[in-house]
């Protein structure tokens, strides 16, 4: 393999840019990036000064004309599996914006495609690296847990929504609250947890109704293989943006009080909240995909096996499609 990784990106919208910086920051090199939208290529390159980086707008020219090692996939939702497909069968590493995909039919064939590939894929829950997210699974895995809650709620209005064509669409974003917004919640919630066996769950849309297709609220209540429920809400009809929240019933009532901004721990309830940041726009992203991209680039120079794979991006999007499956009867995911 060459000395620095040559990465490609498609997507420049909102969450293109992060990758790219990150990519840089990294010390790799930028060889393409691909947009519909040529002028948000532009853009980009521009604004990273890139001498060099080839821009497209036909991501499957780019892929047959640059020599390539790292995809990173940016775009909506729906896209994920057939770019995710098509450059696995080329043995390129991929990595997959979240959600992995919208349904199981992609998730077979992403799957399928990952046991072909030479390549590696990796899906970006870049939440795991924020250093309160090990802590909080280091301790339940310390003490274990007898049943915790996860809670979203954020604000997201007719501006967002209409942002993007894709974006409030079953058909592109494939779902609303859950598939996009608070994904990352219930990645860590069956991360730290483990993962859950049956959900029953409500979604609906109330605050949106005639501007968006999919549910801007959920309530669901997962359980794991051994009787534990994990509670879960989100909303994107929150008054304003919360900080994300999950917290954990320790099985113990013997530890120490320690709080800081993002995470405390009651000695009195013997309960673990962990604060996810939302300090608005961007930085509800948090700060963990460039630890994430460094990873998983370490990962492919080594040859070994980074740990969230196709199987892992996989859970979450189960968790979701259980939500939608159930209308109030309990489903096996
Ligand atoms: N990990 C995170 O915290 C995080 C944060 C934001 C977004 N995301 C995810 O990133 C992905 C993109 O979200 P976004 O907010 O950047 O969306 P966006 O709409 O701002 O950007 C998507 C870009 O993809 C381009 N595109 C669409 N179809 C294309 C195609 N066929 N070929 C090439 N380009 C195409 C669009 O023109 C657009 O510029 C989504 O999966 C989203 O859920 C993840």
């Amino acid at each position: 393999m060459a000395e620095k990784l040559k990465v490609a990106i498609i997507g420049c919208g909102a969450i293109g840019p992060i990758h790219a910086s990150a990519v840089l920051a990294a010390g790799e090199e930028l060889v393409a990036l691909c947009d519909l939208l040529p002028e948000r290529a532009e853009a980009l390159k521009e604004k990273l000064a890139l001498e060099h980086t080839k821009l497209y707008s036909d991501w499957k020219k780019m892929l047959d004309k640059e020599k390539i090692d790292v995809l990173h996939i940016c775009t909506p939702h729906d896209l994920h599996a057939e770019m995710c497909i098509e450059a696995l069968a080329r043995d390129l590493s991929v990595l997959c914006e979240k959600p992995l995909c919208i349904s199981y039919e992609q998730l077979d064939a992403i799957l399928a495609a990952e046991k072909k590939s030479r390549g590696h894929l990796a899906v970006c829950l870049q939440n795991r690296y924020e250093v309160n997210s090990g802590k909080l699974k280091a301790l339940v895995e310390e003490k274990g847990f007898d049943g915790a809650y996860a809670t979203v709620v954020w604000n997201r209005g007719v501006d967002y929504y209409r942002s993007g064509a894709w974006r409030g669409t079953k058909a592109h974003e494939g779902g609303g609250v859950a598939i996009n917004q608070a994904i990352h919640t219930l990645d860590l919630l069956q991360w730290v947890c483990g993962m859950p066996k049956t959900v029953l769950a409500h979604a609906f849309n109330d605050h949106l109704k005639g501007e968006i297709e999919v549910e801007d609220t959920v309530t669901a209540v997962f359980e794991t293989a051994d009787g534990k429920k994990l509670n879960f809400f989100a909303t994107t009809a929150g008054a304003k943006d919360f900080p994300p929240e999950i917290s954990v019933r320790l099985s113990t009532k013997e530890i120490a009080l320690c709080q800081n901004d993002l995470f405390a721990i009651g000695l009195s309830s013997a309960s673990a909240t962990l604060r996810q940041p939302t300090l608005g726009g961007k930085l509800v992203w948090g700060k963990g995909h460039e630890a994430l991209i460094r990873d998983f680039y370490d990962h492919i120079r080594m040859g070994s096996h980074f740990p969230i794979d196709g199987e892992e991006g996989a859970k979450s999007v189960r968790m979701v499609l259980g939500i939608y499956r159930s209308g109030g009867e309990p489903v096996t995911l």
